[in-house]
């Protein structure tokens, strides 16, 4: 079975974090890190409420809201977890939504939290990193850290929409977004239909 770290930062589009994960748990292992910004903000933009529990809770509250015992959940500041070192193989790590400080912090190497660490260990070895910079308008600070990255082959996928498959509502737009992360990463999924799809 596959097994990929989705890696949840407070920058605004934690729904977008809510649905990679269920589309990844349909055939695959997820080993879940959210910081402690955006469990706030998952709470204040999605009817996951995570705040005051216990990582426990959060991992017995995250298992009842994804109906499945293939998610492994982790703390943002948990840096003896096993996602910080590279033996601990995946096949590959997303940090959806990413704010600008975390974009800041990877790629600059500074790993003072378990996403960020994480991320500098994918790199390091060589594995698959992709990130959905969240952030309107980008000043040049932004554009440049995504650069450096994207030179390193860190894949940046911002949740940006495409309007050819002609949405009905936010919930086809999410499934479009998710669709083009899962295929970032090369997982087959049927979340859009693509463009000249009989
Ligand atoms: C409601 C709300 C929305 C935010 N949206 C963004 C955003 O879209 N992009 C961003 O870079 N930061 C955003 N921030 C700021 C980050 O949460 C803040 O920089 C935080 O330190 C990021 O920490 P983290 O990367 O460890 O999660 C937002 C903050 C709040 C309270």
């Amino acid at each position: 079975m596959k097994k990929y770290i989705v890696a949840v930062t407070g920058a605004s589009g934690s729904l977008f974090a809510l649905r990679l994960v269920e589309a990844l748990l349909v055939t695959s292992e997820v080993h879940l890190v959210i910081s402690s910004a955006a469990i706030k903000i998952i709470a204040y933009e999605t009817s996951l409420d995570l705040t005051s529990r216990t990582q426990e809770g959060c991992v017995s509250k995250l298992r009842q809201h994804f109906n499945t015992g293939r998610l492994f959940y982790y703390e943002d500041d948990c840096l003896h977890s096993p996602l910080s070192s590279g033996s601990f193989i995946t096949d590959g790590m997303y940090v959806v939504p990413c704010s600008m400080k975390t974009l800041s912090g990877i790629a600059n190497g500074y790993a003072d939290n378990l996403i960020i660490r994480a991320s500098d260990v994918i790199i390091k070895e060589g594995r698959r990193l992709v990130l959905s910079p969240r952030e309107m308008p980008f000043s040049a600070i932004h554009l440049e850290n995504m650069l450096k990255l994207a030179r390193l082959g860190v894949v940046i996928a911002p949740p940006v929409p495409a309007f050819y498959s002609q949405p009905k509502d936010l919930n086809e737009v999410i499934d479009f977004i998710t669709g083009k992360l899962l295929d970032a990463m090369s997982v087959q999924h049927n979340l859009f239909k693509r463009w000249k799809d009989a």
